[in-house]
């Protein structure tokens, strides 16, 4: 059932977390569904400009209600991952979209604030919430590259001014990660002094508490690359991202919404290196197919067990029934 991701956030703020999960093709939408029905989770599932342009944006939101009828159990929300504004108006035109991602972040702060009101003011038209983003991440996602020089935290009192002109219904705040699988090198921890500062302005703000957001939430495990690497990848064994018992920590703070995109593809470049390395001689792309919907399913329910959001499921559906 596709539910808003407003009623989601709500049910979920300050207790949990729920994992946004980008989706790109059948075999991922498949795991992902598995893995939150295994763990009985609840969801956000969301599509990214490429993603929608990967083969056409019409199949990739096909294969989601294909899935929404094949698990009628399922609660879940459909997001527009950076979207800029032409994206994000023709996903609220589309009535598909639980909610857009409007990211003006590369612009000045009034800049971003005018753009992200304006994409407010037609999506609230339509029932359709907003997800901004202040202060920059690094890394590199799709089209969006940020050095680590440019890449800023996130200012608690900028992000409250933020909140309050644009009227944006979420928050991507810039909290010490890093977009990609080149995050951190070393020892790096959240700034949580920073999540702990935004959640005491917003709710000294006295009205319903806005989610926080967290980008760049993957945790890039060694044994991941180390797999990769031994199966011809070339990735760079020393990068790390976050950890993962981090996000109930975070998500008692507020972070309410936590994205989740490059973990899933070393999934599948595991995967598929390793089959294709084992089995030099196959050339059926649906043996090893089946074996990353079966990997990602258990990968999926793993995080939604780090997330808080395992086991949920069925309170949620009582709360929406409310
Ligand atoms: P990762 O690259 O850490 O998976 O982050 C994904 C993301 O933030 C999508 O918006």
């Amino acid at each position: 059932m596709i539910v808003t991701t407003d009623a989601l956030f709500k049910i979920a703020y300050g207790k949990y977390a729920l994992g946004a999960y980008n989706i790109n093709n059948v075999e991922q939408t498949m795991g992902l569904f598995r893995g939150c029905i295994e763990s009985q989770a609840p969801f956000i599932i969301q599509l990214s400009k490429g993603a929608r342009k990967y083969s056409d944006k019409r199949m990739i939101e096909a294969v989601i209600r294909a899935a929404e009828e094949i698990f009628p159990e399922a609660i879940f929300a459909v997001h527009l991952d950076h979207g800029d504004e032409e994206t994000c108006y023709d996903c609220i035109d589309s009535g598909f979209y639980s909610s857009v991602m409007i990211d003006a972040s590369h612009h000045s702060f009034e800049e971003n604030v005018a753009i992200t009101k304006r994409v407010v003011e037609r999506a609230h038209a339509k029932g359709i919430s907003v997800e901004a983003e202040l202060g920059m991440l690094g890394g590199v996602e799709e089209d969006i590259a940020v050095d680590e020089g440019n890449a800023c935290l996130t200012n608690p009192d900028e992000a409250i001014e933020f909140i309050k002109q644009s009227g944006c219904d979420s928050l991507a705040a810039a909290i010490g990660t890093s977009h990609g699988a080149y995050k951190f090198k070393g020892q790096q921890s959240l700034h949580f002094e920073v999540i702990e500062q935004i959640r005491e302005k917003i709710a000294a703000l006295g009205r319903p508490p806005t989610p926080i957001v967290m980008h760049g939430s993957s945790s890039v495990p060694k044994d991941e690359v180390l797999r990769i690497n031994a199966a011809g990848g070339t990735l760079d064994p020393t990068a790390c991202g976050v950890n993962e018992d981090e996000y109930l920590p975070a998500a008692k703070l507020g972070v309410t919404k936590i994205n989740i995109d490059t973990d899933g593809r070393l999934v599948w470049t595991r995967v598929h290196r390793e089959f294709f390395r084992d089995n030099p001689g196959q050339f059926d792309f649906r043996p090893p197919g089946k074996t990353f919907m079966d990997e990602y399913a258990k990968f999926i329910a793993h995080k939604n067990q780090k997330l808080g959001s395992a086991g949920q499921l069925e309170a949620v559906r009582a709360a929406l029934a409310k």
